[in-house]
């Protein structure tokens, strides 16, 4: 049985932002979570097999943004508090753009799947941007990896379109991306 498989039965997950600095067992749990993402087919802007010190480059440039204010981290814990899920929230800083945010690797561990974390991060997410004045959310996902597509449309986000050949998988094979965008009521 692999560590995923041994949490499954255990309580629902919880949603928190990570603000101040990381803790090395959060930071380890980031990297877990990326890799397992990523050799999972996930595309998400890095290429199988993923070297944990390019997961651990990746993870520190996040969280050197963290106290800028102007990019959020939200994680989902098991019980026992390792990390099986993120999403992340860019917010723009020219003073054109300050009403829209950038929806941003948003991933849940292959044995936490098809259980809400995805759904609740992104509640979190435009909770958050509601909160920060954010009237618009975009983002890009892949628009062939299994759930990706689906997820957004499940939250009722508007599908643009996509470019074909955009990125290249985690296996490098050029796929197509699909843009999304979600207009955030006023005090909904
Ligand atoms: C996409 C991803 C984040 C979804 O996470 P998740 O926690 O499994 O999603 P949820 O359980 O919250 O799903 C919410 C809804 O999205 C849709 N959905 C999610 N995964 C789906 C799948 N594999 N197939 C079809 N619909 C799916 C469903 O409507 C689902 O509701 P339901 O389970 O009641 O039918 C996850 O598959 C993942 O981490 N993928 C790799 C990373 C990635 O591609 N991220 C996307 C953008 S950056």
């Amino acid at each position: 049985m692999n560590t995923d498989e041994g949490r499954r039965g255990e309580a629902e997950a919880k949603i928190e932002t990570l603000g101040g600095p990381i803790t090395v067992e959060d930071f380890g749990g980031l990297v877990e979570l990326l890799t397992a993402c990523v050799e999972g087919g996930a595309s998400i802007g890095f290429l199988a097999p993923l070297a944990r010190a390019d997961a651990e480059t990746y993870w520190r440039k996040i969280a050197g943004d963290l106290p800028s204010g102007y990019r959020v981290l939200l994680v989902a814990r098991d019980a026992a508090g390792l990390i099986v899920g993120s999403a992340q929230l860019a917010l723009e800083a020219r003073a054109n753009g300050r009403h829209r945010a950038e929806v941003q690797k948003v991933m849940v561990r292959p044995a936490w799947r098809r259980r809400g974390i995805a759904a609740r991060l992104m509640a979190e997410v435009e909770r958050i941007a509601r909160e920060r004045g954010v009237r618009l959310l975009f983002l890009d996902t892949s628009d062939s990896h299994a759930g990706a597509r689906e997820l957004y449309e499940a939250l009722q986000y508007v599908y643009v379109g996509g470019i074909p050949g955009y990125a290249l998988d985690p296996r490098g094979r050029p796929e197509k991306n699909a843009i999304f965008y979600k207009t955030l009521a006023a005090g909904a």
